[in-house]
């Protein structure tokens, strides 16, 4: 077991646009295994490459069924995904990142969408996802492209929010 350090807002490689996996070797798959193993111990459910200093284009997500239901939890690693459809219908809910502790807003997002990858083992996958499983693989995927929640919020709202960070890390 691996736990990697999680990258703060404010740090670069969060910003940048993480280059496409070429290649599945052992190194790959230790990053996958140390993405889990740090998304674990940080209690998440979704992580990405960039979020532990590393600018590949690789997530890993594992969001629980839906409560109520007997839906099992969707674990997914993905490699070079890309959002190949998504709903014009959205729908509006609370998001939090590891890489923005202490911060939660809500985030207007498509509510559907398919999502193409690799797996680890080079196959293709495809994911027709909603609910949460579509938010968080969007909200990883974005971190692919230096993307971060706040930048999808109003100009005002991001203010305060930022505001609010800066001050809960110098605490
Ligand atoms: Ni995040």
């Amino acid at each position: 077991m691996a736990v990697r350090r999680i990258e703060m807002m404010g740090s670069r490689v969060l910003r940048e646009e993480a280059a496409p996996v070429q290649e599945i070797d052992d190194e790959l798959r230790r990053l996958v295994r140390d993405l889990l193993d740090t998304m674990y111990d940080a209690g998440g459910i979704g992580l990405a490459a960039p979020q532990v200093g590393v600018s590949r284009r690789v997530l890993v997500v594992d969001v629980p069924g839906e409560e109520g239901t007997d839906a099992a939890p969707q674990v997914h690693t993905l490699v070079n995904p890309v959002v190949a459809d998504a709903s014009a219908q959205t729908e509006r809910e609370s998001e939090g990142c590891l890489s923005i502790p202490g911060i939660e807003e809500s985030v207007t997002r498509p509510a559907r969408v398919t999502v193409e990858a690799l797996a680890p083992d080079g196959k293709s996958v495809r994911i027709e996802a909603d609910g949460l499983l579509a938010r968080v693989l969007q909200h990883e995927i974005d971190h692919l492209d230096g993307v971060l929640f706040v930048d999808r919020l109003s100009p005002f709202k991001r203010r305060l929010v930022l505001k609010k960070w800066r001050k809960s890390r110098q605490g």
